[in-house]
């Protein structure tokens, strides 16, 4: 079984089982203190905003230009921004740490 770890928006850390051959969004978005995620995973209302921990950035496959370009228009963008639905979860991502992103 694989685990994310989540820092929710008041910065507590949870461990989460991560749902092989989804996007991390979708795990995300059955949480309490998840992401609303209201496009349903089309690139497209950036409501999966997460901030994905440093250790892991190189790990993941590099985000899309029209992910890229969503990210870039949000007041809260940084760095180590992703869109939580752009990620498949697989068990190589065990112990992926992302922050829930403040609300735009
Ligand atoms: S769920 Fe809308 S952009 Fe990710």
């Amino acid at each position: 079984m694989a685990f994310l770890r989540v820092i929710d928006r008041d910065g507590k850390e949870h461990r989460v089982e991560g749902k092989s051959g989804l996007k991390v969004m979708e795990t995300l978005r059955d949480l309490d203190y998840g992401v609303a995620a209201i496009c349903g995973g089309m690139c497209s209302c950036a409501t999966c905003h997460v901030y994905v921990d440093p250790d892991w950035q190189e790990r993941l496959p590099s985000p899309m230009s029209d992910e890229l370009e969503l990210l870039r228009e949000l007041s809260q963008y940084q760095d180590n921004s992703r869109l939580s639905c752009q990620i498949e979860f697989t068990p190589a991502l065990d112990g992926l740490r992302v922050t829930i992103a403040p609300d735009e």
